[in-house]
């Protein structure tokens, strides 16, 4: 079986660390005897501009005809903020109703933290984020729009089937995970009482049912950031709703060693799931082949994961470490002491000689 894989290099960076991250998935795939095809997509700020089209209506029922997604960045400096993510990144999230965006805040070992006494040891947990409701899901408007008396609302949708997916992927994740066995839900119980009211009951409700044997905790967001911090160690797998969940894997990013390492899966368990490094299109680093491409490479691990070839995704991992901890001076783009092909070049060597 060949896996079918839709790329979509997007803006900014995102070209230049999808080829690094291409080059790793071609190593894997001698080395572990699979195929693969991919198809290029040019959905990003530049066709928008030339065309004025975002996504063309056919290019969801098309990405539905592929095993995965892989995606560099959406973004661009020329497009008034919003157009390119709402009609690109969020809508492909929605309709391909990939209601789960995994995102692991794993440090490497060797690579430089900014939190003082912690290590690879204490930091590793995975953030659950809910990706296709709450207050992404575009309820509200404008009354009055210009005018003194203006009002803009914009609520946060949280269904019971929502919520409930959601819960379960987290439950059973971090029961396959085995590691402390302990699922946090991150919420603000104390204020916004009917959205996390929802969140609690079926927390605890699944949690009696069906995961007697996973630990429950909880914490609020702002208390979260500041575990996060001081004892990541308490963390094994965090549960939370899409804005929070965007806010605290940003901080997840930067406790793991930062944007260039982060990566994240927007998973229909299923359907189509689409991998992406969470860091963004970078602008300022466009063209000079300096972005650190392990985020992107890390992305295409968790797509090989995804597409049932775990030797290879365990292969990629080891080798993503061993660059990582023994080449790399830094995460940092442009202080990598590589460029960005050299980097890719050196984590698709050491796939081969693994
Ligand atoms: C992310 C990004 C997106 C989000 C933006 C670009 C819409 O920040 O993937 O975390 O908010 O989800
Ligand atoms: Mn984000």
């Amino acid at each position: 079986m060949s896996h079918k894989i839709a790329v979509i290099p997007g803006d900014g960076t995102g070209p230049e660390v999808v080829v690094e991250g291409l080059k790793c998935l071609k190593a894997a795939a001698e080395k572990c005897g699979f195929k693969y095809e991919t198809v290029a997509f040019d959905f990003g700020g530049e066709r928008y501009k030339r065309t004025g089209e975002t996504l063309p209506d056919s290019a969801l029922e098309e990405l539905k005809t592929f095993n995965a997604i892989y995606l560099g960045a959406i973004g661009h400096p020329d497009v008034k903020p919003g157009i390119l993510e709402k009609g690109i990144l969020l809508r492909t999230r929605f309709e391909l109703d990939q209601y789960i965006n995994l995102r692991p805040v794993k440090l490497y070992p060797n690579v430089d933290c900014p939190l003082k006494d912690k290590g690879p040891e204490e930091i590793d947990f995975v953030v659950v984020r809910e990706n296709t409701e709450g207050l992404y899901a575009g309820s509200g408007g404008f009354l009055k729009k210009g005018t003194p008396d203006e009002i803009a609302t914009q609520e946060s949708v949280n269904t019971r089937k929502g919520v409930e997916r959601c819960l379960r992927y987290a439950f059973e994740l971090t029961r396959k995970r085995n590691r402390d066995n302990t699922l946090t839900l991150c919420g603000k119980t104390n204020v916004l009482t009917y959205a996390f009211d929802l969140w609690e009951r079926v927390f605890h409700e699944i949690g009696d049912a069906d995961y007697p044997d996973i630990k429950r905790d909880y914490a609020h967001v702002d208390a979260t950031c500041m575990w996060m911090v001081k004892n990541p160690e308490w963390f094994d797998v965090i549960v939370t709703d899409n804005m929070f969940g965007d806010i605290i894997t940003d901080l997840g990013a930067m406790v793991q060693g930062g944007m260039g390492v982060a990566a994240g899966g927007n998973i229909n368990p299923e359907g189509v799931s689409m991998f992406e490094p969470i860091g963004g299109s970078a602008p300022k680093y466009t063209g000079q082949g300096i972005i650190n491409p392990i985020a992107g490479i890390a992305a295409l691990q968790m797509m090989l994961d995804t597409l049932g070839e775990e030797e290879a995704a365990d292969i990629l991992e080891k080798a993503i470490i061993t660059v990582a901890s023994t080449r790399l001076n830094s995460m940092s783009a442009g202080q990598m002491g590589y460029s960005t092909s050299e980097v890719g070049d050196l984590i698709a060597d050491a796939v081969v000689r693994m």
